[in-house]
C-alpha cells in the first residue's frame, strides 16, 4: 500500500500545479468527545447540499456566492462515479464532471466542502451513481462484501484521490472530511463490506471519514456504523438522531453531532399529485423545519441542509426511487430547495438566513447578490425531421433468437428497439420479458398498439392477435435505475428472458442500440407525424438585452407534446411528460446563444399524433402541474 500512497502523493503535488487562492498547507480539522476542530479552535458546520454535476460549470460560482450569502460555511457535495466512468477504465472529469475546479471555487468563494463519493450516493440518481456497466461484470455484487464490487470501487476511489488529494484541508484545500457509503444501515449490515470500503478510502485521503444513517431508530445507525468512524445521523427530527446516535455503545463512533442531512423538502417523480417546487407551500412546516435547525445551531452541533440547491438530473441522469410500482425521478431536481433549480432564492432562503444570522457573528454573512429576470420566449414552432427506427443503425446490433438486454450491448441510457417477424398466426397477451424495465412501447407494423410500464401500478396487459408476416416491435425505454432499497440489486434494463405471446415464446430478435448520446443528422426531410416516434426541429431566438448569462436562463414548455427528451443545441436537458408535474424544462442562459442567434431545438417525441404539431414555449415561471396521462392503463 505504501508505493500507492507515495504516487497518490505525487499525482497531488503535480495537480498542485495552480495554487490555490488561500492554500494553507498547515491547516487541519479533528474532532473531540463534542466539537469538530479546525486548526485546534472549535468549528460549527453550518452546511448545506449541492452537487457539482447537477449544475452547469458556468454557474458553479453563482451558486456557491449564493450559499454564502444564506450563511452557509460548507458544501457537502454527492460525487456521481456513472459520469466519471461511463466506461470501464474511461475517465471523464470534463465540464461538469471537473469536480476538483468545483471544490478551487468553492474555496475560493470562502467555503469549506464535505465529500461524500459514495461509492453508492443515493441521490435519487441513475442507479446511486452506480456505473451501468456494473451489472455485466461475472459475479458482481454491489454493496457487499464481494471482490469484483470492490475492485471496481477502488480503481474508482484511487482515480478519485489522485483528483482530490491536493484539495483537502491537510494540503491547503477546502475539505474537511470524506463520507463513508450512505446511510448503509437502510441497505444491509456487513461490516466487513463497510471495512473495506473505509480502507480504499483512507488509502485514497487522508480527512477523516463518517458514517451517515437514518437517525429514527437504532437499527440502521447500528447496520451502518463503523468502529473508528464517527457517526452521523439524517431525516427531519435531530432531537432523536443525535439521542440514538449518543447511545451507540462503541466511543470511536462518538463525537461531535452531525445532522448529516435535514430533509427541508423533497424530490418530484413522474405522476405524482405533490409537488415540492414552490419552497412557500406549507408554511407552517416548513417553520418547523427552520426551528430544528435552530436548535441545532443552538447546541453548537452542526448540519446539511439537503438540498440547498438541487439542479438540474440533465440527459437520462435522474435515477427511480421505490420498486412495486417504480417511481421515475424527474428531471428537475428543484427539491423545493432554498436556492431554485434556476439559482434563484425562494422564501425558504431568507427565512433560513434570518436564521443564521442570529448565530453567526454581525456582518459576517454576505450581501444576496441580485438577479436577472428569467427570459421569456414567445411561441415557436417544431417540424417533425426525422423518425427514430429510421435513425438506427442499417443492421441491428444483436441477431440472435432471445432479445439481449441494455447493458450487455455496451449501453447504459436512452432506447433498445427489438424487432420480430412473426412466422406463424398467434393471439394472446404480450410478456415483455420478466417484466417491463421500464417503459415497453408496442408496435404492429409500425402503428403503436400499447404500453407497458413499470410506473403504473398494475402495467397494462396487450393483447395481440398477430398474423404470420407481422412485425413487432418493442421500444423499450430505460426511466431511470433504482437508487434505493434491495431493489437496486437487480437493475439492468431492456429486455430479460423471453418475450411471449400467450404461452408462446417467440424466436429471432434483431436488436438496435438507441443510446442517443449524440443526435442524428436530421435530414430536414419532412415527415408526417406517425405512430412510431419522431424527432422534432426547431429554433428561437432570445429577447434583446439577455445573454449567455443567467439572463438567458428559460424555462421551456412543449404544450403538445406527450412524452419525449428535448435537446437544445445539441445538449440534453432531459424528459418531458405531460402527466407532469413538470412541465417546464430548466435550460441555462450559459447552455443558450446571445440574442440575434438562433438556438437549435431538438424533442424526441415518443408518441406522436398525426396532424398535431409541436411548439416550444419560454414560460417566465416554472409550471407544475398534473395533465391526464392518455396511457393510463
Ligand atoms: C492542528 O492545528 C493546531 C493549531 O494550528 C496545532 O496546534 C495542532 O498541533 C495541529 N494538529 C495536527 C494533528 O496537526
Ligand atoms: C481483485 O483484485 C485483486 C488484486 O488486484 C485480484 O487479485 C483479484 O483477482 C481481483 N478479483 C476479482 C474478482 O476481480
Ligand atoms: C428502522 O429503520 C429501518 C431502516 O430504515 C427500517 O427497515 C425499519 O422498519 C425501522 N424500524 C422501526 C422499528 O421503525
Ligand atoms: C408558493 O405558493 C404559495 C401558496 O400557493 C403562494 O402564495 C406563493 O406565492 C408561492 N411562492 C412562490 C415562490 O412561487
Ligand atoms: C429545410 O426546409 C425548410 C422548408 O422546406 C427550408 O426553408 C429550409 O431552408 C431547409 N433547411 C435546410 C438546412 O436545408
Amino acid at each position: 500500500m505504501l508505493r500507492k500512497v507515495v504516487l497518490v502523493h505525487l499525482a497531488a503535488l503535480l495537480s498542485a500545479a495552480s495554487p490555490l487562492a488561500s492554500a494553507n498547507p498547515n491547516s487541519n480539522f479533528t474532532y473531540d468527545e463534542k466539537d469538530f476542530l479546525l486548526d485546534g479552535k472549535s468549528f460549527q458546520i453550518i452546511g448545506g447540499q449541492m452537487d457539482p454535476q447537477r449544475i452547469p460549470r458556468e454557474f458553479w460560482r453563482q451558486r456557491l456566492q449564493m450559499a454564502r450569502a444564506m450563511g452557509l460555511n460548507t458544501i457537502f457535495s454527492y460525487i456521481f462515479w456513472n459520469d466519471l466512468e461511463p466506461n470501464p477504465g474511461q475517465w471523464n472529469f470534463h465540464d461538469r464532471n471537473d469536480i476538483r475546479g468545483f471544490f478551487r471555487i468553492a474555496q475560493e468563494e470562502g467555503l469549506y466542502a464535505v465529500l461524500r463519493p459514495g461509492p453508492y450516493i443515493c441521490g435519487e440518481h441513475e442507479w446511486g451513481g452506480f456505473p451501468a456497466w456494473l451489472s455485466q461484470v461475472d459475479g458482481m455484487k454491489v454493496r457487499e462484501n464481494n471482490d469484483q464490487f470492490l475492485n471496481a470501487t477502488k480503481r474508482y476511489l484511487d482515480r478519485l484521490g489522485s483528483e482530490l488529494w491536493g484539495l483537502q484541508i491537510t494540503q491547503g484545500g477546502p475539505i474537511l472530511m470524506n463520507q463513508l457509503e450512505n446511510e448503509y444501515g437502510s441497505f444491509g449490515n456487513d461490516k466487513a463490506y463497510l471495512q473495506r470500503t473505509a480502507d480504499i478510502l483512507r488509502e485514497n485521503f487522508e480527512v477523516f471519514l463518517y458514517t451517515n444513517d437514518g437517525g429514527g431508530n437504532k437499527t440502521s445507525l447500528d447496520g451502518g456504523t463503523l468502529h473508528g468512524v464517527l457517526a452521523a445521523t439524517d431525516g427531519r427530527d435531530p432531537k432523536t438522531g443525535f439521542k440514538n446516535r449518543d447511545e451507540l455503545n462503541d466511543p470511536t463512533m462518538l463525537g461531535p453531532q452531525l445532522y448529516g442531512e435535514y430533509w427541508l423538502q423533497w424530490f418530484d417523480n413522474w405522476a405524482a399529485s405533490v409537488t415540492h417546487s414552490n419552497g412557500s407551500a406549507d408554511e407552517r412546516t416548513i417553520e418547523g423545519h427552520i426551528n430544528n435547525l435552530e436548535w441545532v445551531l443552538q447546541g453548537k452541533n452542526s448540519f446539511n441542509i439537503y438540498m440547498f440547491h438541487g439542479g438540474t438530473n440533465f440527459g437520462f441522469e435522474s435515477g427511480s426511487t421505490g420498486d412495486n410500482p417504480t417511481t421515475a425521478v424527474t428531471s428537475s431536481y428543484d427539491y423545493g430547495a432554498p436556492l431554485d433549480e434556476t439559482g434563484r432564492p425562494t422564501e425558504i432562503y431568507h427565512k433560513l438566513r434570518d436564521m443564521i444570522s442570529k448565530h453567526v457573528p454581525a456582518g459576517s454573512i454576505p450581501d444576496i447578490p441580485g438577479l436577472p429576470k428569467i427570459a421569456e420566449v414567445a411561441e415557436f414552432s417544431m417540424k417533425p425531421a426525422l423518425s427514430l427506427f429510421d435513425s438506427r443503425s442499417s443492421q441491428p446490433q444483436k441477431q440472435a433468437n432471445s432479445p439481449v438486454t441494455m447493458e450487455s450491448l455496451g449501453q447504459s441510457y436512452g432506447f433498445v428497439l427489438y424487432e420480430h417477424k412473426l412466422d406463424k398466426d398467434i393471439s394472446g397477451t404480450l410478456s415483455p420479458g420478466d417484466k417491463p424495465r421500464d417503459r415497453v412501447i408496442v408496435y404492429i407494423n409500425g402503428k403503436k398498439v400499447g404500453v407497458i410500464d413499470c410506473t403504473y401500478k398494475s402495467p397494462a396487459t396487450v393483447p395481440l392477435d398477430v398474423k404470420k408476416g407481422d412485425v413487432l416491435q418493442l421500444l423499450v425505454e430505460n426511466l431511470g435505475r433504482v437508487d434505493f432499497s434491495l431493489a437496486m440489486k437487480d437493475q439492468v434494463k431492456g429486455i430479460v428472458g423471453d418475450v411471449k405471446i400467450g404461452n408462446e415464446i417467440l424466436k429471432g430478435w434483431a436488436t438496435y442500440s438507441l443510446p442517443i448520446s449524440q443526435l442524428p443528422s436530421l435530414l430536414n426531410k419532412t415527415v408526417s407525424a406517425e405512430d412510431t416516434p419522431v424527432f422534432y426541429t426547431g429554433s428561437f431566438i432570445l429577447p434583446d438585452g439577455t445573454e449567455t448569462d443567467q439572463s438567458g436562463d428559460i424555462l421551456l414548455t412543449f404544450p403538445k407534446g406527450i412524452k419525449g427528451q428535448v435537446w437544445v443545441n445539441g445538449i440534453n436537458m432531459g424528459r418531458y411528460w405531460t402527466i407532469g408535474p413538470q412541465q417546464s424544462l430548466y435550460i441555462p442562459g450559459c447552455y443558450v446563444k446571445d440574442h440575434a442567434m438562433s438556438n437549435d431545438v431538438v424533442v424526441l417525441e415518443l408518441e406522436p399524433k398525426a396532424g398535431t404539431e409541436l411548439t416550444g414555449k419560454g414560460v417566465a415561471t416554472r409550471e407544475w402541474f398534473n395533465s391526464p396521462d392518455p396511457d393510463a392503463p
